[in-house]
Protein backbone atom coordinates (compact mmCIF):
# COMPACT_ATOMS: atom_id res chain seq x y z
CA UNK A 1 0.00 0.00 0.00
CA UNK A 2 1.00 3.65 -0.87
CA UNK A 3 1.59 6.07 1.94
CA UNK A 4 -1.29 8.35 -0.04
CA UNK A 5 -3.53 5.13 0.45
CA UNK A 6 -3.26 5.23 4.00
CA UNK A 7 -5.67 6.60 6.69
CA UNK A 8 -6.21 4.84 9.52
CA UNK A 9 -3.32 2.82 11.13
CA UNK A 10 -3.68 0.49 14.45
CA UNK A 11 -1.95 0.27 17.23
CA UNK A 12 -2.09 -2.90 18.76
CA UNK A 13 -1.00 -3.48 22.71
CA UNK A 14 -1.50 0.01 24.15
CA UNK A 15 1.32 -0.01 27.00
CA UNK A 16 4.96 1.34 27.45
CA UNK A 17 5.03 1.42 23.32
CA UNK A 18 1.81 1.33 21.78
CA UNK A 19 0.21 4.62 23.85
CA UNK A 20 3.73 6.77 22.22
CA UNK A 21 3.18 4.87 18.74
CA UNK A 22 0.05 6.00 19.12
CA UNK A 23 0.49 9.62 19.74
CA UNK A 24 3.15 10.56 17.46
CA UNK A 25 0.97 9.05 14.62
CA UNK A 26 -1.45 11.13 15.55
CA UNK A 27 0.39 14.16 15.83
CA UNK A 28 1.72 13.36 12.07
CA UNK A 29 -1.88 13.69 10.70
CA UNK A 30 -3.26 10.08 11.16
CA UNK A 31 -6.16 8.40 12.63
CA UNK A 32 -5.58 5.94 14.82
CA UNK A 33 -7.21 3.23 16.82
CA UNK A 34 -5.62 2.03 19.96
CA UNK A 35 -6.44 -2.21 20.56
CA UNK A 36 -5.26 -4.02 23.73
CA UNK A 37 -7.12 -6.61 25.64
CA UNK A 38 -7.05 -4.87 28.81
CA UNK A 39 -9.35 -2.02 29.59
CA UNK A 40 -7.26 -0.67 32.24
CA UNK A 41 -4.38 -0.19 30.09
CA UNK A 42 -6.44 1.73 27.89
CA UNK A 43 -7.61 3.78 30.29
CA UNK A 44 -4.13 4.43 31.83
CA UNK A 45 -2.72 4.97 28.20
CA UNK A 46 -5.49 7.29 27.30
CA UNK A 47 -4.58 9.43 30.58
CA UNK A 48 -0.70 9.16 30.12
CA UNK A 49 -1.41 9.95 26.20
CA UNK A 50 -3.37 13.28 27.52
CA UNK A 51 -1.66 14.35 30.64
CA UNK A 52 1.26 11.74 30.83
CA UNK A 53 5.07 13.06 31.47
CA UNK A 54 5.10 12.83 27.37
CA UNK A 55 1.76 13.18 26.87
CA UNK A 56 0.27 16.11 24.60
CA UNK A 57 -0.93 18.99 27.28
CA UNK A 58 3.01 19.07 28.81
CA UNK A 59 3.66 19.86 24.90
CA UNK A 60 1.50 22.36 24.53
CA UNK A 61 3.06 23.62 27.94
CA UNK A 62 6.13 23.40 27.03
CA UNK A 63 5.91 24.93 23.54
CA UNK A 64 6.84 21.52 21.36
CA UNK A 65 3.25 21.73 19.90
CA UNK A 66 0.45 24.47 19.36
CA UNK A 67 -2.99 23.98 21.17
CA UNK A 68 -5.17 23.66 18.32
CA UNK A 69 -2.79 20.59 17.26
CA UNK A 70 -2.46 19.04 20.22
CA UNK A 71 -6.76 18.64 20.49
CA UNK A 72 -6.80 17.69 17.03
CA UNK A 73 -4.69 14.53 17.51
CA UNK A 74 -6.54 13.41 20.95
CA UNK A 75 -9.58 13.60 18.37
CA UNK A 76 -7.61 11.43 16.23
CA UNK A 77 -6.86 8.80 18.62
CA UNK A 78 -9.61 6.14 19.72
CA UNK A 79 -9.59 2.81 22.21
CA UNK A 80 -11.39 -0.53 21.49
CA UNK A 81 -10.65 -4.27 23.24
CA UNK A 82 -12.45 -5.58 20.00
CA UNK A 83 -10.01 -7.08 17.44
CA UNK A 84 -13.44 -6.29 14.77
CA UNK A 85 -12.54 -2.66 15.52
CA UNK A 86 -9.41 -2.74 13.17
CA UNK A 87 -10.44 -4.70 10.47
CA UNK A 88 -11.07 -1.59 7.86
CA UNK A 89 -7.71 -0.03 8.73
CA UNK A 90 -4.66 0.20 6.28
CA UNK A 91 -1.36 -0.50 8.48
CA UNK A 92 -1.08 -2.11 11.69
CA UNK A 93 1.93 -1.39 14.43
CA UNK A 94 2.29 -4.19 16.32
CA UNK A 95 3.53 -3.75 20.16
CA UNK A 96 2.18 -6.45 22.46
CA UNK A 97 4.91 -7.75 24.70
CA UNK A 98 8.31 -9.44 23.25
CA UNK A 99 7.14 -13.42 22.86
CA UNK A 100 7.37 -14.95 19.76
CA UNK A 101 4.97 -17.37 19.79
CA UNK A 102 2.62 -14.89 20.87
CA UNK A 103 2.98 -12.55 18.38
CA UNK A 104 3.40 -15.42 15.11
CA UNK A 105 -0.48 -16.45 16.52
CA UNK A 106 -1.63 -12.78 17.00
CA UNK A 107 -0.77 -11.95 13.41
CA UNK A 108 -1.75 -14.85 12.02
CA UNK A 109 -4.90 -13.97 13.46
CA UNK A 110 -4.99 -10.44 12.27
CA UNK A 111 -3.99 -12.28 8.78
CA UNK A 112 -7.47 -13.44 8.38
CA UNK A 113 -9.74 -10.24 9.18
CA UNK A 114 -7.62 -7.19 8.26
CA UNK A 115 -8.18 -6.36 4.38
CA UNK A 116 -5.75 -8.01 2.82
CA UNK A 117 -3.80 -4.66 1.29
CA UNK A 118 -3.00 -3.23 4.88
CA UNK A 119 0.54 -3.39 6.17
CA UNK A 120 1.73 -5.08 8.98
CA UNK A 121 4.89 -3.60 10.97
CA UNK A 122 5.90 -5.20 14.38
CA UNK A 123 7.92 -2.86 17.14
CA UNK A 124 9.79 -6.36 18.19
CA UNK A 125 12.78 -5.42 19.95
CA UNK A 126 14.82 -7.86 17.91
CA UNK A 127 13.24 -10.99 17.00
CA UNK A 128 13.89 -11.49 12.86
CA UNK A 129 10.50 -10.39 10.82
CA UNK A 130 10.66 -12.82 8.52
CA UNK A 131 9.80 -15.36 12.61
CA UNK A 132 7.32 -12.90 13.62
CA UNK A 133 5.63 -13.07 9.71
CA UNK A 134 6.48 -16.72 9.43
CA UNK A 135 2.64 -17.92 9.97
CA UNK A 136 0.97 -15.37 7.78
CA UNK A 137 -0.05 -15.82 3.61
CA UNK A 138 2.89 -15.74 1.14
CA UNK A 139 0.67 -12.28 -0.36
CA UNK A 140 0.62 -10.29 3.40
CA UNK A 141 4.83 -11.45 3.47
CA UNK A 142 4.87 -8.95 1.12
CA UNK A 143 2.87 -6.04 3.45
CA UNK A 144 5.20 -6.95 6.30
CA UNK A 145 8.14 -4.63 8.09
CA UNK A 146 9.62 -4.16 10.99
CA UNK A 147 9.17 -0.49 12.59
CA UNK A 148 11.38 -0.44 15.84
CA UNK A 149 10.86 2.32 18.31
CA UNK A 150 12.67 3.45 21.01
CA UNK A 151 11.42 4.59 24.53
CA UNK A 152 10.08 6.96 25.29
CA UNK A 153 8.87 7.08 21.91
CA UNK A 154 7.55 10.99 21.85
CA UNK A 155 11.12 12.11 22.34
CA UNK A 156 13.66 9.55 20.88
CA UNK A 157 13.56 10.26 17.43
CA UNK A 158 15.12 6.78 16.12
CA UNK A 159 13.21 4.41 13.89
CA UNK A 160 15.03 1.48 12.61
CA UNK A 161 12.86 0.24 9.76
CA UNK A 162 13.50 -4.03 8.77
CA UNK A 163 12.97 -5.36 5.95
CA UNK A 164 12.71 -8.81 4.47
CA UNK A 165 13.32 -10.30 0.76
CA UNK A 166 9.79 -10.95 0.94
CA UNK A 167 8.61 -6.80 1.99
CA UNK A 168 7.70 -5.09 -0.76
CA UNK A 169 9.27 -1.72 -2.25
CA UNK A 170 5.48 -0.09 -1.48
CA UNK A 171 5.72 -1.41 2.38
CA UNK A 172 9.44 0.21 2.53
CA UNK A 173 8.81 3.26 1.34
CA UNK A 174 5.19 3.31 3.33
CA UNK A 175 6.99 2.64 6.57
CA UNK A 176 9.90 5.23 5.82
CA UNK A 177 6.98 8.24 5.22
CA UNK A 178 5.08 7.15 8.05
CA UNK A 179 8.22 7.32 10.02
CA UNK A 180 8.87 10.67 8.91
CA UNK A 181 5.30 12.13 9.27
CA UNK A 182 5.91 10.91 13.17
CA UNK A 183 8.87 12.66 12.95
CA UNK A 184 11.38 9.99 13.08
CA UNK A 185 15.12 9.59 12.00
CA UNK A 186 14.76 6.50 10.56
CA UNK A 187 18.06 3.66 9.95
CA UNK A 188 17.24 1.29 7.37
CA UNK A 189 18.06 -2.26 8.32
CA UNK A 190 17.95 -5.50 6.41
CA UNK A 191 16.21 -8.78 8.43
CA UNK A 192 18.81 -10.99 9.87
CA UNK A 193 17.81 -14.11 10.87
CA UNK A 194 19.52 -15.53 13.30
CA UNK A 195 20.31 -12.77 15.17
CA UNK A 196 18.32 -10.51 17.82
CA UNK A 197 18.50 -6.67 18.17
CA UNK A 198 18.46 -5.69 14.54
CA UNK A 199 20.84 -2.56 14.75
CA UNK A 200 20.44 -0.05 17.80
CA UNK A 201 20.00 -3.37 20.28
CA UNK A 202 22.60 -5.34 18.92
CA UNK A 203 25.42 -2.47 19.46
CA UNK A 204 24.02 -1.53 22.44
CA UNK A 205 24.12 -5.26 23.59
CA UNK A 206 28.08 -5.74 22.20
CA UNK A 207 28.71 -2.90 24.46
CA UNK A 208 26.80 -3.61 27.69
CA UNK A 209 28.38 -7.46 27.58
CA UNK A 210 32.08 -5.91 27.50
CA UNK A 211 31.03 -3.15 30.34
CA UNK A 212 29.97 -6.49 31.85
CA UNK A 213 32.92 -8.22 31.37
CA UNK A 214 34.89 -5.13 32.56
CA UNK A 215 33.01 -4.45 35.72
CA UNK A 216 32.93 -8.58 36.45
CA UNK A 217 37.13 -8.91 35.99
CA UNK A 218 37.22 -5.95 39.02
CA UNK A 219 38.96 -3.50 36.18
CA UNK A 220 36.61 -0.73 37.37
CA UNK A 221 33.59 -0.36 39.36
CA UNK A 222 30.13 -0.14 37.98
CA UNK A 223 29.60 3.35 39.26
CA UNK A 224 33.23 4.58 37.30
CA UNK A 225 32.02 2.36 34.22
CA UNK A 226 28.64 4.31 33.79
CA UNK A 227 30.76 7.90 34.52
CA UNK A 228 32.49 7.52 32.18
CA UNK A 229 29.97 6.61 29.45
CA UNK A 230 28.00 9.95 30.79
CA UNK A 231 30.76 12.32 31.05
CA UNK A 232 33.05 11.00 28.38
CA UNK A 233 30.54 10.04 25.55
CA UNK A 234 27.78 12.58 27.01
CA UNK A 235 25.42 9.37 27.08
CA UNK A 236 22.16 10.01 29.07
CA UNK A 237 22.95 6.95 31.34
CA UNK A 238 25.43 4.46 31.93
CA UNK A 239 24.64 0.71 31.69
CA UNK A 240 24.20 -0.10 35.68
CA UNK A 241 21.94 3.20 36.01
CA UNK A 242 24.58 3.92 38.59
CA UNK A 243 24.73 7.99 38.77
CA UNK A 244 26.89 8.13 42.00
CA UNK A 245 24.63 8.10 44.26
CA UNK A 246 21.72 11.46 44.95
CA UNK A 247 22.90 14.84 44.75
CA UNK A 248 26.38 13.62 43.83
CA UNK A 249 27.50 15.61 40.93
CA UNK A 250 30.31 14.36 38.59
N1 LIG B 1 9.65 -0.82 26.49
C1 LIG B 1 10.68 -0.55 25.69
O1 LIG B 1 11.66 0.13 26.08
C2 LIG B 1 10.67 -1.05 24.28
C3 LIG B 1 11.46 -0.41 23.31
C4 LIG B 1 11.40 -0.84 21.98
C5 LIG B 1 10.60 -1.91 21.64
N2 LIG B 1 9.85 -2.55 22.62
C6 LIG B 1 9.00 -3.68 22.19
O2 LIG B 1 7.66 -3.22 22.10
C7 LIG B 1 6.75 -4.28 22.41
C8 LIG B 1 5.83 -3.84 23.52
O3 LIG B 1 6.59 -3.48 24.64
P1 LIG B 1 5.98 -2.59 25.82
O4 LIG B 1 7.14 -2.22 26.68
O5 LIG B 1 5.11 -1.53 25.28
O6 LIG B 1 5.07 -3.67 26.57
P2 LIG B 1 3.83 -3.43 27.56
O7 LIG B 1 3.76 -4.65 28.42
O8 LIG B 1 3.91 -2.09 28.21
O9 LIG B 1 2.57 -3.40 26.57
C9 LIG B 1 2.13 -4.52 25.89
C10 LIG B 1 0.61 -4.44 25.84
O10 LIG B 1 0.12 -5.44 24.94
C11 LIG B 1 -1.13 -5.87 25.43
N3 LIG B 1 -1.46 -7.13 24.77
C12 LIG B 1 -1.08 -8.39 25.08
N4 LIG B 1 -1.59 -9.26 24.19
C13 LIG B 1 -2.33 -8.53 23.30
C14 LIG B 1 -3.09 -8.84 22.15
N5 LIG B 1 -3.22 -10.08 21.74
N6 LIG B 1 -3.69 -7.84 21.47
C15 LIG B 1 -3.57 -6.55 21.89
N7 LIG B 1 -2.86 -6.20 22.98
C16 LIG B 1 -2.24 -7.17 23.66
C17 LIG B 1 -0.94 -5.92 26.93
O11 LIG B 1 -2.19 -5.88 27.61
C18 LIG B 1 -0.07 -4.69 27.18
O12 LIG B 1 -0.85 -3.57 27.53
C19 LIG B 1 7.64 -5.49 22.76
O13 LIG B 1 7.82 -6.27 21.61
C20 LIG B 1 8.94 -4.84 23.18
O14 LIG B 1 10.06 -5.70 23.04
C21 LIG B 1 9.86 -2.14 23.91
Amino acid sequence: MKLENVKKVAVLGGGVMGGGIAQVTATGGYEVVIRDINSEVIEATRESIFDGKWGLKRAVERGKLPFDAAVEAMQKISFTTQLSDIADVDLIIEAIPEKLELKQQVFQELDGVVKPEAIFASNTSGFAIEDVARDVSDARKANFVGMHYSNPVVTMKMLEVIYTPQTSQDTIDTAVGLGEAQGKAISMVKDAPGTYGFLLNRIFGAAYREAKAIADAGIATEEDIDKAMITGRNWPAGFFGRRGGIGKEW
